[in-house]
C-alpha cells in the first residue's frame, strides 16, 4: 500500500517534498483538493466533510496510512475522523496530522519564550497550536495570527508577485504588533513555505522561521519505526501518484514548479463535487431565500439562474441544467453560462451544443 498525503491544494507539496527526501523508498499518493481550496475560511462542517471524502478516496486507492499535510484539516477534522469515522470504516487504518509533531519540535527553540504562529483563519480560530503548546510547554507565550490572503496567493500562483510582498508585510507587521518579543515564527499552514523567501527577507536573520516539512518527515519516519505492523504493509518502490480535484493540466504546471520535476496528475471527483450530498451542506435557511428571489423574478434570466442553483443544490441535476439553459436563452450573456460550465466541469461531462443553445 502507498502512503496517502492529503492537502486542500498545493500546500501539502511542501510536506511531500521533505517526506520523500527523508523516506524516498516508500510509495505515495498525493491528493490536492484544489477545486475546493481554500479550506482555511470554511466552516467546521465543510472542512470535516471535504476531508472525510478525501480520506475515503485515498483509502479506496489502497492507502492504509494517510497524512493530513494540512493544518486546517488537522485542526478541524482529524480528531473526529480518528474517533468517530475510522472505527466504522476500518479500525486498522490510520490518519495522522501535522500540528502535534510541529508543536513537539518547538521545545527550547525560542530564546525569549515568545512564539508566533501564522495560520489560516480556521486553524487560528481553533486555537489548536495554543492548546497543544499549553500541554507541552506551558511557559511559552504564544500568539496566533491569521493570514487569510496567503493561501489564495499560492493557489493562484502569485507567491512570487509584488502582491505577495504587500501581504507578507501586512501579516508579519500584524503579528509583531501583537507581541514584539516574538523571536520564532511557526508557519502553521503548509502553503506558507511557498512564501518563505519573502518572509525571511522581510523579518531578517534574527528571527527563526519554522516550516513543517522536515518536522513532519522526521515524525513520520519515527512513527513507521515504532509501528512495524504498518511499515510492513507499506510498499517501497519509490513511486508517487498525484491526484487533484482541479483540472490536471493546471495542477501539473503549478505543482511541477513547486516540486521541480515533471508531474502528471489525474483528476479525482469527490462525492460532494457531484453534489449528491450537497443537501446536507445547504444551510436550511438558504432555500426560502432562493424561493423568495425566484418569486420576485419569475421570468428573467437571473430568476432562472437562481432556480438552477436551487435545483442543483437539491441534487436535481437535469432540472438545474434546464434552468440554466432557459436563463441563457433569455440573456445570452447570463451568468448562468458560468454555472452551466461549472456544472459540466463538475460532472466531468462536456456538451458544447448545450452550452450554445
Ligand atoms: N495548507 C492548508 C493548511 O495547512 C490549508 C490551506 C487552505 O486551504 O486554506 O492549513
Amino acid at each position: 500500500m502507498p502512503i496517502g498525503i492529503f492537502d486542500s491544494g498545493y500546500g501539502g507539496l511542501t510536506i511531500l517534498r521533505e517526506i520523500r527526501r527523508r523516506l524516498p523508498q516508500y510509495d505515495y499518493v498525493y491528493l490536492g483538493d484544489n477545486a475546493r481550496a481554500p479550506y482555511g475560511t470554511r466552516s467546521f462542517e465543510l472542512v470535516y466533510g471535504f476531508t472525510l471524502e478525501a480520506v475515503k478516496a485515498l483509502f479506496e486507492r489502497g492507502c492504509n496510512l494517510v497524512i493530513f499535510a494540512c493544518n486546517t484539516a488537522s485542526a478541524k477534522a482529524l480528531r473526529s475522523i480518528q474517533q468517530n469515522d475510522l472505527p466504522q470504516i476500518d479500525p486498522s487504518r490510520r490518519v495522522l496530522g501535522v500540528i502535534r509533531p510541529t508543536v513537539e519540535s518547538l521545545a527550547g527553540i525560542s530564546k525569549t519564550g515568545h512564539i508566533g504562529v501564522l495560520g489560516t483563519p480556521g486553524t487560528v480560530a481553533s486555537h489548536s497550536y495554543a492548546l497543544e503548546l499549553e500541554k507541552s510547554a506551558p511557559d511559552m507565550k504564544i500568539t496566533e495570527y491569521a493570514c487569510p490572503m496567503w493561501v489564495p496567493l499560492v493557489e493562484n500562483n502569485e507567491a512570487a508577485s509584488p502582491g505577495a510582498d504587500y501581504f507578507v508585510a501586512e501579516y508579519i507587521d500584524g503579528l509583531l504588533e501583537k507581541d514584539p518579543e516574538i523571536d520564532t515564527i511557526v508557519l502553521g499552514c503548509t502553503h506558507f513555505p511557498m512564501l518563505i523567501d519573502k518572509i525571511r527577507n522581510y523579518v531578517g536573520d534574527k528571527m527563526k522561521i519554522i516550516a513543517q516539512g522536515g518536522i513532519v518527515a522526521e515524525s513520520l519516519a519515527d512513527y513507521l519505526m515504532r509501528h512495524p505492523e504498518i511499515d510492513e504493509k507499506c510498499e517501497k518502490n519509490g513511486s508517487i501518484q498525484y491526484l487533484t480535484t482541479e483540472n490536471p493540466e493546471k495542477f501539473n504546471s503549478i505543482a511541477s514548479m513547486f516540486m521541480q520535476e515533471d508531474i502528471e496528475a489525474s483528476r479525482v471527483i469527490l462525492p460532494i463535487q457531484s453534489l449528491d450530498t450537497i443537501r446536507e451542506f445547504m444551510p436550511a435557511e438558504a432555500l426560502p431565500l432562493l424561493d423568495s428571489y425566484i418569486a420576485l423574478h419569475p421570468n428573467d434570466d437571473e430568476g432562472y439562474r437562481i432556480r438552477g442553483i436551487k435545483h442543483w443544490a437539491l441534487g436535481q441535476r437535469s432540472s438545474a441544467i434546464n434552468d440554466y439553459l432557459a436563463a441563457i436563452r433569455i440573456n445570452p450573456d447570463s451568468k448562468a453560462k458560468m454555472a452551466l460550465r461549472t456544472t459540466y466541469d463538475i460532472l466531468n461531462y462536456y456538451n458544447k451544443d448545450l452550452l450554445n443553445p
